[in-house]
């Protein structure tokens, strides 16, 4: 199949990019590089020995997404492109609403006018708000908690209308929680610009000693050890969940969601010690207020994924911090 990848030069998208290309799909990415680089592309190449087309291209340029469906028949999309810093969302969110929702727009009005109806969406564990149990299920209450968060319930909304008023469309929600991780080649693997919002990143920079310790965002949340907890899964896992779900798109499902989780949550001080385990580096950190917006755990009811597209996370705490770290150490300049 010819799948058109947006965002395909981030931090998923490339995962995601180099199991299509492993599973023989012919692979057009679309991506601004607004906040990736090309050469992420070029490391999808090496590790693949195939290759790709890639146009830089902006999903608030209508013309430019259209030009893509013109010079190519494609099969299905994987919409990953968006803006996803949670903090910024909230000082600019203006800025969020426009790119990711106007972007949505055009990429979905050009695949109406293109007749292609199979998407596959990047939502987040963002929706679920603040959940009122674990393990969080997909029919659970949906929420937003700041302007990045609405923007993917906004779109979830948009994608429900839209199949509810056509019903050849086809499309998927695949609720993410927290990737981490990188390819096990240590050629790809999460870049962000200046200091990291997330956790793995920060904990990584502290490794490689670009940065002097972690702050730990509250040790007095009703949690075992009193951090933090999230539903930590592997980038390369995610992504497969991706190759998954795509025959799904096939069988004409109309609108389906999935949670993408290990359906285990790990602590921010559990997460500290694998890091340190799997790279042999000591990770100073201090104990600092709590992070507005925070919520105390989160963790995934993954069996829907497995019962209906045969997929679950099957890569261990381990693998995450020990290809987060090969990364991080071959590339301690990222992609730079
Ligand atoms: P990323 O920033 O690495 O990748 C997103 C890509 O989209 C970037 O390459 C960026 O340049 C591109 N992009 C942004 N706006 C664009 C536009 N207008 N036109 C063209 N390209 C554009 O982020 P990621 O971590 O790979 O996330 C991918 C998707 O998954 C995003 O939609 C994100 O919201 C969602 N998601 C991420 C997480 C996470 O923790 N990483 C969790 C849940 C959901
Ligand atoms: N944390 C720290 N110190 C840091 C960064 C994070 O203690 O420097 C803690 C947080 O307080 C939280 C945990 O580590 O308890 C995880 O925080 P992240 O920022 O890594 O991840 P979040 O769960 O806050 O959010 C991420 C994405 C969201 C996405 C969500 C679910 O940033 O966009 O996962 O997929 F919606």
């Amino acid at each position: 199949m010819k799948i058109l990848v947006t965002g395909g030069a981030g931090y998923i998208g490339s995962h995601t990019c180099v199991e299509l290309l492993n599973e023989n799909h012919e692979v057009v990415v679309l991506d601004n590089l607004s906040n990736s680089s090309e050469e992420s592309l070029t490391r999808v190449k090496k590790i693949t020995g195939k290759s790709l087309e890639f146009y830089k291209a902006d999903l608030l340029n209508k013309k430019q997404v259209d030009a893509v469906f013109l010079e190519h028949k494609i099969d299905a999309v994987i919409h990953f492109a968006g803006l996803k810093a949670v903090g910024e969302s909230v000082s600019i969110p203006l800025k969020y609403f426009h790119n990711n929702i106007t972007g949505t727009l055009n990429l979905l009005c050009a695949m109406n006018e293109a007749n292609v109806k199979n998407i596959i969406f990047s939502s987040s564990a963002t929706v679920y708000g603040d959940p009122l149990s674990l393990p969080i299920k997909e029919d659970f209450p949906l929420s937003a908690t700041n302007p990045y968060g609405r923007t993917k319930l906004m779109i979830e909304e948009i994608l429900q209308d839209l199949y509810r008023s056509d019903k050849n469309w086809n499309i998927a929600l695949l609720r993410y929680f927290n990737p981490v991780g990188a390819h096990k080649s240590g050629e790809i693997g999460e870049d962000p610009f200046g200091i990291p919002n997330n956790l793995v990143p920060y904990i990584s920079k502290v490794a490689v000693g670009f940065l002097p310790r972690l702050n730990v965002f509250g040790n007095d949340y009703n949690t075992p050890d009193g951090t933090g907890v999230r539903d930590f899964i592997h980038v390369v896992d995610l992504a497969l969940g991706h190759i998954r779900t795509l025959p799904k798109l096939f069988t004409n499902p109309g609108i389906v969601i999935y949670n993408l989780g290990t359906g285990t949550g790990f602590s921010v001080l559990e997460m500290i010690k694998g890091f340190e385990t799997a790279s042999g580096k000591k990770i100073p950190y201090k104990i600092a207020d709590r992070r507005p917006g925070d919520i105390a755990a989160c963790w995934a009811d993954p069996a829907k994924a497995k019962d209906e597209l045969g997929w679950e996370a099957k890569k261990t705490l381990d693998d995450m911090c020990k290809d987060t770290w090969n990364w991080q150490n071959k590339n301690p300049n990222g992609y730079r």
